[in-house]
């Protein structure tokens, strides 16, 4: 049998972490746990969720220790990895990143835009934090972070943390294009290979092929100029996401040599979107009245309750097959396939080299490496250039706490462009994030 491991979920009062608690079930065999560290600092809403988290794991994991915790130091002195997805300010900041920029006709997004900047600022505080805390008890904690924007929060985290080689930030949006294409094609999502370059929520895919080396990617994009692109799981996605995914569609009429991330519809057709958002029901909005209260009233069923008869096993999200299998694939040092966020160097030689990059590569002992890509046309290296100039003067902004990057970030945005608009979002949002960062 496999070593087990002590596991801590950073952020445990995220809906998404009982599908995880069921996808650790489902892996006891590939990612055994002797203990789970459950870690927030928001008790009450960790507590909507305790009942059912404790529940399934009495019944189908006897012999891992449960802890649930608010403190700090109980949740990091002693774990081997710590799953990380924290939103910092919550849903109520999260409304406000989307709402705000729609005020001046800007593209209201929690990762894109101004909003991925203000979450971005919120996110690069809480996780440094986190990571210097991790890091007094112990170095050989892994740290996988899915706290979003995970573009700016890999990025400030490498230059804060340099030399760091165990923190390692993912994104579950590729992994789960890559099922939908499999859907489409008809073959197993195992057997597909990617070719694919970008940043974090910015990036192409440019080849498929299976494991047996056939190639799909034409057929793919045949099919994607003529029909619409649905996720693999449509029937449990809200209106906004399909529409997301039709983007794609409505992108390659322009540009059909690639396939994009769902992502690039917001630098795409950012006043389109903008046009067609309601300001006072934003994704944040239907995110908590569809998936969140779905998982706390599956949630609630549990309260008092001996056994899970009649009470539904949340398992197979996406973001917890992505999260397991990659700790498992670094355990057990199984080199998997992924693909994942790491420093460019010479990855893409004709790009900036220390950009956090998202290409195909290998999880294993040493975490993660891309596969060497070669150079990139200009087209996209033009968008990548300014995505990352936008990125890194995030970063800077943050570190300094300097007004001026802040406001070229939002100008250098695709999204934004306008510095007096860019001036007046970034005014209001400093307003409103005030408890949590604040620049001169
Ligand atoms: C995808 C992205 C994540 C993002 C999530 C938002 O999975 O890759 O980065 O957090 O979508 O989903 P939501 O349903 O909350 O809008
Ligand atoms: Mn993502």
């Amino acid at each position: 049998m496999r070593e087990s491991h002590i596991i801590t979920i950073a952020g445990a009062g995220s809906g998404r972490v009982p599908a995880l608690v069921g996808t650790l079930v489902q892996y006891k065999e590939r990612f055994p746990l002797k203990k789970i560290i459950f870690y927030d600092i928001d008790e009450e809403r960790m507590g909507k969720m305790e009942a059912y988290d404790r529940l399934v794991l009495k019944c189908y994991y006897p012999e891992c220790e449960v802890v649930f915790t608010t403190d700090e130091d109980e949740a990091y002195r002693e774990t081997d990895f710590v799953f990380c997805q924290m939103r910092v300010g919550k849903t109520r900041m999260r409304s406000y990143d989307e709402k705000l920029p729609l005020k001046y006709g800007l593209v209201g997004q929690e990762t894109c835009g101004p909003g991925g900047f203000a979450y971005g600022m919120r996110s690069l505080g809480a996780m440094k934090k986190m990571v210097e805390k991790v890091r007094s008890y112990s170095k050989d904690t892994w740290i996988l972070n899915y706290t979003n924007p995970a573009a700016i929060v890999a990025l400030g985290l490498d230059q804060m943390f340099p030399d760091d080689k165990r923190i390692l930030n993912l994104c579950d949006q590729p992994f789960s294009m890559m099922k939908s294409f499999a859907k489409i094609l008809g073959v197993p999502q195992e057997s597909l290979r990617a070719r694919y370059f970008g940043l974090n929520h910015f990036g192409w895919f440019t080849e498929l092929k299976d494991t047996e080396g056939k190639d799909h990617f034409e057929e793919l994009r045949t099919y994607l100029r003529d029909h619409d692109f649905k996720p693999f799981n449509a029937e449990q996605r809200s209106k906004s996401w399909l529409d997301t995914y039709m983007r794609v569609n409505q992108y390659m009429k322009y540009f059909d040599e690639y396939i994009p991330t769902t992502y690039m519809q917001y630098y795409m057709f950012p006043q389109e979107i903008a046009a067609e958002s309601d300001p006072n029901y934003t994704r944040a909005d239907e995110a908590r009245d569809s998936r969140e209260k779905q998982v706390f009233d599956a949630c609630a069923l549990a309260e008092g309750r001996e056994n899970m008869d009649g009470i539904e096993m949340l398992t197979n999200s996406v973001f917890g097959n992505l999260m397991v299998e990659v700790a498992e694939s670094i355990a057990y040092g199984l080199n998997r396939e992924f693909i994942v966020l790491v420093r460019n160097e010479e990855i893409i030689p004709n790009f900036e080299k220390n950009a956090i990059i998202e290409v195909a590569g290998t999880i294993g002992k040493d975490g993660a490496k891309g596969y060497p890509y070669g150079e990139i046309p200009l087209f996209y290296k033009g968008l990548m250039e300014g995505q990352y100039a936008y990125e890194q003067l995030t970063v800077d902004a943050f570190r300094e706490k300097n007004y001026e990057k802040a406001l070229m970030a939002l100008t250098v945005n695709r999204t934004v462009v306008d510095p007096g608009k860019a001036k007046a979002v970034l005014d209001d949002l400093m307003e409103v994030n005030r408890e949590y960062w604040y620049l001169q």
